[in-house]
């Protein structure tokens, strides 16, 4: 623990932020100076406790500092820190390419191991054209897919993204199923699944042929975009509509993943099975790591040389995989997510009825987002969430958000939370929604 003298340094060094940090990294929502975190909650320099909403947005899955990841991580970094894979082999990596073999779906067992979500999408892009010796890529409008300039070619969440950086890498997008888009009185699981054929027949007509299509690449549940929940009919529709151009599926798990959903991988949850899967966040209970995953059939085909990596796969990530896949096991969490979500989304369902500014409530497993619009117009407010974000904040809970003006309140626990701990939160946060109603 810092003495006092230090912790004032380091406040006043916050004061200061800017003149350390650049402000695209130093300013989202809300920069809460921490201590230290542990299970549910992160532990403010200003000595209180707060019920941690966000699990570091979907990474601490089995909760902030599990004993069994802090043991894994301590006896990998007594023995071997680094790799890099490749140059040497090591037993963590090997293990954990295993395990995953294990609850991916079926032949979704070959892994190229990276750092980050962005690095799994790039892997996933690169591999797609190059086995298919195709141009060109289709994403769905609204998916967040990473910043580096590759993922950003795919990644449509919100324009300033891509402001002055509009990709070179031409890539098409097809619109996602969001219910705006549904007529009144149509049914979702019929409407949207037929919608995307002709979307997609207009578009292999008008601006590409499908055979130089490598790949499509999706979110399987809108994350970033507003955590929209499409029709599993319409993920099959389009996994068909690949199959019948030889076009390869990616699902972007790098949200939904390792239990978020109450399955393994939303893939599961929606029985739709991808080519490729890039997978990420909750794989290392907070250390870099992730994967682009395939077939072994299609990673042959990616030779020595066409990729490659300095800290991917890094071993004490690996060993803090593979204790944080444990805990999923051994403490049951994808049934705690389940039983967890369900009942956290019946409270917020209840809390829709009483407030008016609650314009929606949707989720799978502990993957909840709650939109809210203003108290006046009742429009879609991404001001209100900061209202009611702070307000909570200013009460030891954090939330998230998400949407395209920030007006989805995302609440993504760590997958061990309890009923008790739900409660406190959405205590409140019910009390924040009263507050900002009128
Ligand atoms: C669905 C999805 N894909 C990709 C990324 C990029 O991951 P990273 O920030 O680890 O590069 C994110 C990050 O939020 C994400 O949510």
């Amino acid at each position: 623990m810092q003495n006092q003298i230090e912790q004032q340094d380091w406040l006043h060094m916050v004061d200061s932020i800017g003149n350390f940090l650049a402000p695209s990294m130093a300013k989202d929502h809300p920069n809460l100076p921490v201590v230290k975190a542990e299970g549910c909650y992160y532990y403010g320099v200003d000595g209180k406790r707060y019920l941690d909403f966000t699990s570091g947005i979907a990474v601490e899955n089995v909760g902030h500092r599990h004993p069994k990841v802090v043991q894994a991580i301590k006896d990998s970094a007594d023995h071997l820190i680094h790799g890099p894979s490749g140059v040497i082999i090591y037993e963590s990596i090997l293990k954990l390419a295993a395990e995953l073999q294990k609850i991916l779906p079926p032949k979704l067992d070959n892994f190229f191991f990276a750092n980050s979500g962005t690095e799994a999408i790039e892997g996933a892009l690169k591999l797609a054209k190059y086995v298919t010796k195709r141009p060109y890529v289709v994403s769905f409008t609204g998916c967040f897919h990473g910043r580096s300039i590759g993922a950003l070619s795919v990644t449509t969440s919100k324009s300033k993204y891509r402001k002055y950086l509009q990709p070179s890498w031409l890539t098409y997008q097809l619109p996602y199923a969001l219910p705006e888009y549904l007529p009144e009185g149509a049914d979702p699981d019929v409407y949207f699944a037929e919608k995307l054929e002709r979307d997609a027949q207009k578009l292999f007509n008008h601006q590409v042929d499908p055979e130089e299509v490598a790949c499509m690449i999706i979110e399987p549940i809108l994350g970033e975009g507003g955590y929209f929940i499409p029709p599993a009919s319409w993920l099959k529709k389009i996994r068909e509509i690949c199959d019948r151009h030889g076009i390869l599926l990616i699902f972007d798990e790098v949200q939904t993943g390792f239990g978020r959903t109450g399955s393994w991988f939303a893939a599961q949850t929606f029985d739709v099975k991808p080519d490729i899967m890039a997978i990420a966040k909750g794989i290392a209970a907070g250390l870099p790591l992730s994967a682009t995953v395939a077939s072994k059939e299609l990673m042959d085909q990616w030779p020595l040389g066409s990729h490659g990596t300095t800290f991917g796969g890094n071993p004490m990530a690996c060993s803090a995989a593979l204790a944080s896949l444990e805990v999923i096991h051994e403490e049951k969490l994808l049934d705690n997510t389940k039983e967890m979500g369900a009942y956290a989304i019946a409270r917020l369902l209840e809390m829709k009825e009483e407030f008016p500014i609650i314009r929606d409530v949707r989720g799978v497993g502990l993957m909840i987002g709650i939109e809210l619009g203003d108290p006046k117009t009742g429009e879609p407010s991404g001001k209100t969430v900061m209202d009611v974000l702070d307000e909570c904040l200013e009460n030891g809970v954090l939330f998230y958000l998400c949407g395209n003006s920030g007006e989805v309140i995302r609440m993504i626990p760590p997958l061990t939370i309890n009923k008790e701990q739900i409660d406190t939160g959405l205590d409140v946060l019910r009390a924040a929604l009263q507050k900002y109603s009128n």
